[in-house]
Parts: structure tokens; C-alpha cells; sequence
């Protein structure tokens, strides 16, 4: 019924004005595109304040939709879709749903590495901490910049999973409230490595059931804070720009990793091998869960992300591994980091 309108409505604005084919052809587009937002707002329960709202939304849309359209056209190892970010500008992404922290050049990397002489020969091809239950079910961290903590605690429940036998779903919102006397800053994003800090000093981290999220800055509940039911002794970063490093880190163990995950191929991604020009500006904290190779011969590593399961593929990414660019697809081999126990 609606399309069937809308047909009606190109045919007499094509009939009333004396247009070139050239220029029908836009306007075709544009009542489209009007469409598809007005299918998009209907998919996703998006809902404007006003008419004006609407129309700067729909140029936004536009803009994203015709880059997503450019780069599925160009490749076949991985495809992007106007998913629920597609009305956003990069920046308002970025301050809504990243959330890292870049490491400050005062703050040195940790030199400690102890899979540093891990052999490569005796690494299996591939790994999937899933398959070995110790990753918990994909989370959401909806409009709040606390990626740090959702990658924290993603490498935590990892290692406890891996040291007592025990898959517990550990709770961000205790890093969110009560880890906020230094860098990290709740919603207004954090550092991994200072939240495993946190941890450390704080004996450890609650349950997901006992402290939920709830996506916003709150005071900490210092009741809550103390049932600590899982801890870290420690954590070390992965040497920087060294994927054969973070390789044998991953093999072991899901570790920490920070990338620019406001560019618009990480945002949009929808599924395969993702590749290509993405950026290194780093303020997303996500964590690598396992690596492997396609079938026709195509390196990735594994990712867990914190964007629901309605992102991705069903909340996880597979990003190109082994790269020309030594600090990895959108910078995933920066700053890696893992707890240890
Ligand atoms: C790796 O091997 C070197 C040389 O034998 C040794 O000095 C170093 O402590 C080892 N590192 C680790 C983390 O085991």
C-alpha cells in the first residue's frame, strides 16, 4: 500500500513538471531514500522530535547509505548495512557508543610478556573461545561511552573462566560507578588497563545479577562493590604493532584490544572478513575472542563487540589479521591487553 502511494506520487510529480530525464532520475532516488529511512525508522523504533529533525536525519542517512552502498559494491569479502547507527554523524557516534581512551604518553606500556616465547609452531590454526565456553553472552552498552569496561570485563571473565573452571558474567556497571578516581570515567569513557587496576586494588569484580548495567553514571554501591566473586593478580600489554605477539597472547587467552571503532567500516559492518582503508584513531575497546583463516585463504581474528547481537554477525566481528599495516586493522594491534591470574 505504502509503495504503491508513493509510485503515484513520482508519476504526477514526473507528469506536473517539465523535468529532464536526468533530473526525474533524482528525484526518484530522493523519494527512495525517503522510503527506505521511513522503513528504516519504522525497523529500528526510531522517532524524531519534528519535521525539521526528520529532514536533517534523512541527509545524514543519506550520506551514510550511499558510502555503504560504495564499499559493498567494491569488495566481496565482507559487507556493511544502514544498521541501527546509520542516522548519526561520525562524531555523535563516536561520543555515544565508543568510549576508549587512548593510553596518555606519560603512562608507559608494560614490558612484562609472558607468552614472549610461546613457539608459533605449536599454536593450533585456529581458536574460538566460545567453543571452550569462556565467553559470555554478547552485551549491550546502549548510549554510553563505556566500551572500557565492556572489554575489561570480557577479558576478565576469560581468564576466571580459564583459571577456576567457572564461566561467571561479571558486571561493567560496578567499573562504571565505582572505578572513577582515576582516568576511567564511566560513560564518559575509560582505559582497560586502568580498570584492570581497579580490580586488581579492589580484591575483584561482582556479578553481572548483582550489579546490572543500567547505562549510566551512578554513585557506586559500595554493598554491592564488596561480593566480589571473581579476581586478577595482575595484567600485562601485548608488545604494540606485533600481530605474531598478540597471536600468541590470543591463543591463551581473550585479551583487551582498542580500535577505531567510530570509523565508518567498523560501525556499519555486517558480516564476513572485514578489511580495507580503516582508520587508527582509537576509542573503542573491544575484545579478541579467537582467530582462524575462510576457506579461501583469508586471515582474521575474532572479536567480541558490546553493540547487541542485532550488530555484526550476531555481536561479533571478524576483522583481517596479518596486514601490511603493523598496527593492524583499525589499529586492533596497538594497545592490546590481558588480565592475569
Ligand atoms: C624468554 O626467553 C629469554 C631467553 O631465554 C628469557 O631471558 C626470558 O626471560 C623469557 N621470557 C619469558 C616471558 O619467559
Amino acid at each position: 500500500m505504502a509503495s504503491r502511494s508513493l509510485g503515484f506520487l513520482i508519476a504526477i510529480l514526473a507528469c506536473t513538471c517539465a523535468v529532464s530525464a536526468l533530473a526525474a532520475r533524482d528525484l526518484t532516488d530522493d523519494l527512495s531514500m525517503v522510503a527506505r529511512h521511513e522503513q528504516w525508522m519504522a525497523k529500528y523504533g526510531r522517532v524524531y522530535n519534528d519535521v525539521a529533525e526528520k529532514a536533517q536525519r534523512l541527509e545524514v542517512f543519506k550520506a551514510n547509505v550511499a558510502f555503504i552502498e560504495l564499499v559493498n559494491a567494491g569488495n566481496d569479502k565482507f559487507s556493511l548495512e544502514a544498521n541501527q547507527f546509520a542516522d548519526m554523524t561520525v562524531d555523535e557516534f563516536r561520543a555515544a557508543h565508543t568510549g576508549y581512551k587512548p593510553v596518555p604518553a606519560n603512562k608507559g606500556r608494560t614490558t612484562q610478556f609472558k607468552y614472549a616465547n610461546v613457539s608459533l609452531d605449536a599454536l593450533p590454526a585456529s581458536m574460538d573461545w566460545r567453543a571452550k565456553g569462556a565467553v559470555t553472552p554478547i552485551k549491550d552498552q546502549g548510549q554510553c561511552g563505556c566500551c572500557w569496561a565492556f572489554s575489561t570485563v570480557a577479558s576478565v571473565e576469560g581468564i576466571v573462566k580459564l583459571s577456576t573452571g567457572k564461566l561467571i558474567s561479571l558486571s561493567e556497571q560496578e567499573l562504571v560507578d565505582c572505578d572513577v578516581d582515576g582516568m576511567d570515567q564511566g560513560c564518559e569513557g575509560g582505559l582497560m588497563d586502568n580498570a584492570f587496576e581497579f580490580i586488581i586494588d579492589n580484591g575483584g569484580l561482582t556479578t553481572e545479577g548483582n550489579y546490572p548495567y543500567t547505562g549510566t553514571d551512578d554513585s557506586c554501591n559500595s554493598n554491592k562493590e564488596s561480593n566480589d566473586v571473581a579476581s586478577i593478580k595482575g595484567y600485562e600489554d601485548v608488545p604494540s604493532n606485533d600481530e605474531t605477539s598478540l597471536l600468541k597472547a590470543v591463543a591463551a587467552q581473550p585479551v583487551s584490544i582498542a580500535v577505531d571503532g567510530g570509523d565508518n567500516l567498523f560501525r556499519f559492518y555486517k558480516g564476513g572478513v572485514l578489511s580495507g582503508a580503516c582508520g587508527t584513531e582509537l576509542d573503542h575497546g573491544i575484545a579478541a575472542v579467537g582467530y582462524g583463516i575462510t576457506s579461501d585463504g583469508t586471515k582474521f581474528w575474532l572479536m567480541k563487540n558490546s553493540w547487541g547481537t542485532s550488530w555484526g554477525e550476531k555481536g561479533f566481528i571478524r576483522m583481517e589479521r596479518d596486514i601490511a599495516d603493523e598496527e593492524g586493522l583499525c589499529g586492533l594491534a596497538m594497545q592490546p591487553s590481558y588480565p592475569t591470574a
